[in-house]
């Protein structure tokens, strides 16, 4: 079995072309790039800002290269995720529809990483930064935008005494309230049902103590069922019938029971927002308490791990994933998480240069020279604790 976590020391730009042959596609590439905030550039090439380039000029430079390297070993069915804040969003956006193609552009999600908002200087308390989003093919993609974990269990207050299982459901109006869809558009859909109000059962004919339903708008007009007579006879048990009170007053009407677990259909998924909260995926704050919980406080602008998990769900759990921007490993450390939890076979290739790390800072303080040096240590260590196994290149 390969391990879960794999580092790679070097330049992003000379280890990319190599990721293939050793590892095979990419299925999920995510990074965190420096931002250029003016004092984070710190990269092998010789491109700076002053040399006839501006400072956005030189970070597309830096970038561009490393972005066509990804693209070229990343799978049909991949994608890449960028975090990026407002120093770069707009070249990046421009840099990514060159690379990538505008008609793979998937998504600019707000993340709320700095819930407080930054109090340094004046101006904006700014709360959030971006993931830009893109499929390498947007038609063949294998990202879902949606969770399991953004489903809400609050949505699903109700139950059944004599259900074993206490299963929370909500009820749905079995009735289509889309107006594109009435007996003219959707005939086959527009029957009577029978339901007793009082037991809650629903036939697709008569039965004692039933009232014959037809599907109505809220304003009186015909209206059609989202489900055929086949299915409603077929599941009976997911349906229920109901007096209830609308705008024309007391009426009996019939609503689908919509189970918080599909259990025979596998697990319910909500569609994302594209606006992520630090509450859903954690903080720049409870990232640096995760680093320091398993390495200690080296780093200072690490991802929570909940933020990559959530980009780790929206894909198969049998991906190859890359990071070639890793810094303190959150990426390896997410994939074994997410591993762990689900039973996945998920691996993950991290890359870092190794970039000296600050004199006088945390990390060099507790003797990592380099961030390659921090990589490696956390990445051991949550093979330690997380397991899943770590080799290095
Ligand atoms: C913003 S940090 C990434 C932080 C990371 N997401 C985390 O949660 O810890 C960017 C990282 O990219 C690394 N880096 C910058 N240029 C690089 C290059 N050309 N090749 C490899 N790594 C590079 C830096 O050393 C730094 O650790």
């Amino acid at each position: 079995m390969p391990p879960w976590n794999t580092f790679v020391e070097g330049d992003n730009l000379d280890v990319l072309p190599t990721i293939g042959a050793e590892f095979g596609e990419v299925d999920l590439v995510y990074i965190d790039p420096p931002y250029n905030t003016g004092n984070d550039f710190a990269y092998a090439d010789d491109i700076r800002a002053g040399a006839g380039l501006t400072r956005h000029e030189a970070w597309v430079a830096m970038m561009r290269p490393r972005l066509v390297a990804a693209r070229d070993v990343m799978s049909e069915r991949s994608a890449i995720w960028v975090s990026i804040d407002d120093n770069e969003a707009a070249h990046l956006r421009l840099l990514m529809d060159e690379v990538f193609g505008e008609a793979n552009f998937l998504a600019q999600v707000v993340v709320n990483l700095n819930p407080k908002g930054r109090q340094l200087g004046n101006g904006f308390a700014t709360s959030h930064e971006y993931l830009l989003v893109y499929a390498r093919d947007a038609r063949r993609t294998a990202l879902h935008a949606s969770s399991t974990e953004t489903v809400d269990e609050r949505d699903f207050p109700l139950t059944d005494p004599d259900d074993p299982e206490g299963r929370r459901y909500r009820h749905l109006p079995l009735r289509n309230t889309n107006k594109k869809f009435n007996p003219v558009t959707a005939r086959t859909l527009h029957f009577p049902v029978w339901g007793d109000p009082v037991s809650g059962a629903v036939r697709t004919v008569p039965f004692e103590g039933a009232v014959e339903v037809t599907p109505v708008f809220g304003d009186g007009t015909p209206a059609v069922w989202r489900w055929s007579r086949p299915l409603i006879d077929e599941r009976p048990g997911d349906l229920v019938c109901r007096r209830i009170n609308g705008r024309g007053g007391e009426r009996v009407d019939v609503f689908q029971k919509d189970w918080l677990d599909r259990d025979h259909r596998g697990v319910r998924r909500k569609k994302l927002r594209t606006i992520w909260l630090a509450e859903e995926v954690g903080s720049t704050d409870t990232a640096v308490a995760e680093l320091k919980e398993i390495v200690g406080h080296v780093f200072e602008s690490p991802k929570p791990t909940g933020l990559v998990r959530r980009i780790l769900g929206t894909m198969p759990d049998d991906v190859l994933v890359l990071d070639f921007f890793a810094g303190s490993g959150t990426t390896g450390h997410a994939v074994a998480l997410a591993n762990l939890a689900d039973g996945g076979t998920r691996r993950c290739v991290s890359v870092n240069s190794a970039e000296p790390t600050r004199e006088g800072s945390n990390a060099r303080n507790a003797g990592y020279a380099t961030v390659a040096d921090i990589t490696r240590a956390r990445l051991r260590a949550v093979a330690d604790v997380v397991g899943g196994g770590y080799a290095e290149r």
